[in-house]
């Protein structure tokens, strides 16, 4: 497969710049580069979901050209979407024949295909469950099923590993061996260096749209492989500084948040946040997470007591808590965090309507807050023509950017942090962790949600463990492996130095 001189140009960006890759059969081949670089555009391209404005892409030495996602698959190119698209009501053979009725029906014959294709690449899927009770990385491989279903022989995988634990992602590795090791190519973006270096034969690198080279894991390490994504070389990350006070900025007692099947999604969860300390909590996707956070933010009816400093505010709505100070990067950008058909300063606004640079008086500060875009664009580096472009043209990292900038300049008592880095390039990555470091250093009290384990292990002061809804177990951050945190997080506790959280008296131990 190859892609030659391909251009793609946007209302003042251009997104791929003369992009050229040969991919060989039957290899991984990873695409890397910073944010906005032009990765997606390129794969969507490739995936028929976009038309090049110049450039041809050729499968098997035929020249091809794709008007919909239809004729790729045609083709043999498949490709699975950063955001899963799977139907949770619905089972897994359900799920994988939607759509693809005409192949094998909907019936036995399906779902023995089914069978043969997870059998034949070690995918271990089970045809019958429910989508609804599968795992992160369960339903990764039905979505990869699903591909290999419609006769896919390249496979597009967009950041897959990026919701993945540390031993999700050693399978789906295996499974990607599988693949190759059968004459299928994949094609696979990510941000994790190491990863990349780990899995890929080839690894094209891509710079403000255009390509700068394609080597090998064993030339490079993955820190040539940044530097050759930014052009230049990369500042020496800061250690950490020791800023935990014993003031409590967030207090949060015995909080519980009902579900709509039973046991309660957050079961009785204690901690407190210190003034300048950064509390992480890791977690397999799913295991109450998303409810904590949306409960402390006011947005989902629980029980308990939360306190911002001294204050009750258990009963106060999302509006009157970000008033006072807690500021919100939330897990889904799109739904939560940005309006994507609006402007850039108009997503600057958002959740902050009534708070300064924003407004002026009672009314809206259209120039303050234009002024202030352009600020967070700078200090952040959001790449961007300008702020007055949609949210939904950025690239994924760089809407991220901007939703981290925003929540930083209200100069919060409490930021809860959920995901802050997800989808951001290693430059990117240091440079928020920057920013977090130095507003914590100042006094910010940080609840930090990731499934980034390097990140919570090096950013944490300390580390809690939840599972199905609980706080598990409390480690050590400074002498914590990212495996030992994965094996706590699945609930393997046996190999791992974890200590029981024994309720909220270990609040107290840091
Ligand atoms: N539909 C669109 N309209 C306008 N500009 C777009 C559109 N899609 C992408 N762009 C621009 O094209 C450039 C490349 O974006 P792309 O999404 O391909 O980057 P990426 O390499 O995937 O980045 P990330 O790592 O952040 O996902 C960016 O400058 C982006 O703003
Ligand atoms: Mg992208």
């Amino acid at each position: 497969m190859a892609l030659r001189g391909i251009t793609k140009r946007f209302p003042g960006v251009v997104a791929n710049d003369d992009i050229n890759i040969e991919v060989q059969r039957g290899t991984v081949h990873a695409i890397v580069g910073e944010n906005g670089a032009g990765k997606s555009t390129l794969m969507k391209i490739l995936y028929g979901m976009q038309r090049p404005d110049a450039g041809t892409i050729e499968v098997d030495g035929a020249t091809v050209h794709f008007g919909s996602p239809q004729q790729a698959i045609k083709a043999g190119i498949g490709m699975v979407h950063q955001h899963f698209m799977l139907a949770d009501n619905l089972t897994v053979t359900e799920n994988v024949v939607l759509g693809a009725e005409r192949l094998c029906g909907i019936g036995a014959r399906a779902r023995r295909r089914i069978l043969e294709i997870s059998e034949s690449y070690g995918l271990g899927i089970q045809p019958d469950r429910l989508v609804e009770d599968l795992g992160v990385g369960d339903r990764q491989r039905v979505e990869i099923l699903k591909v290999l279903y419609r006769g896919a022989k390249i496979l597009i995988l967009d950041e897959p590993t990026a919701v993945l634990v540390p031993q999700e992602v050693d399978e789906l590795f295996g499974n990607l061996r599988d693949l190759k090791a059968e004459g299928l190519t994949v094609i696979f973006i990510s941000h994790k260096l190491d990863e990349v270096l780990a899995v890929a034969d080839e690894i094209t690198v891509v710079r403000r749209g255009t390509t700068v080279r394609t080597v090998k894991p064993s030339e490079v390490t993955s820190r040539q492989l940044a530097e050759l994504m930014v052009g230049s070389e990369l500042p020496v990350p800061q250690l950490r500084t020791d800023a935990v006070t014993d003031k409590v900025e967030l207090s949060v007692t015995d909080l519980t948040v009902p579900s709509e099947h039973g046991r309660p999604a957050v079961d009785g969860v204690s901690f407190e946040i210190h003034r300048g300390e950064i509390l992480g909590i890791a977690g397999v996707e799913g295991n109450g997470q998303a409810e904590l956070v949306e409960a402390l933010m006011g947005m989902r009816p629980s029980t308990g007591v939360v306190r911002l400093g001294h204050g009750d505010i258990s009963d106060w709505d999302t509006r009157q808590r970000r008033t006072a100070g807690i500021g919100y990067i939330p897990e889904d950008r799109h739904r939560h965090g940005l309006l994507l058909e609006s402007p850039l300063w108009e997503n600057r606004i958002l959740g902050h309507q009534n708070q300064k640079p924003n407004i002026s008086g009672p009314w809206i500060d259209r120039a303050g807050a234009r002024a202030d875009t352009e600020r967070i664009v700078a200090e952040y580096d959001v790449r961007t023509p300008g702020i007055d472009v949609a949210a939904a043209s950025l690239s994924g990292g760089n809407q991220q950017k901007l939703i981290v900038g925003r929540e930083m300049s209200h100069q919060p008592r409490v930021l809860i942090a959920s995901h802050p880095t997800r989808g951001v390039d290693v430059g990117a990555q240091a440079a928020i962790w920057e920013h977090l470091r130095r507003a914590r250093t100042a006094g910010l009290a940080v609840l930090l949600i990731s499934a980034d384990l390097d990140e919570l292990i090096g950013m944490s002061d300390t580390l809690r463990v939840i599972l199905r809804g609980r706080i598990v177990a409390t480690v050590d951050p400074a002498t914590v492996t990212p495996e030992e945190l994965g094996s706590a997080m699945t609930g393997a506790t046996d190999d791992a130095p974890t200590e029981p959280a024994g309720g909220d008296s270990a609040d107290r131990s840091s």
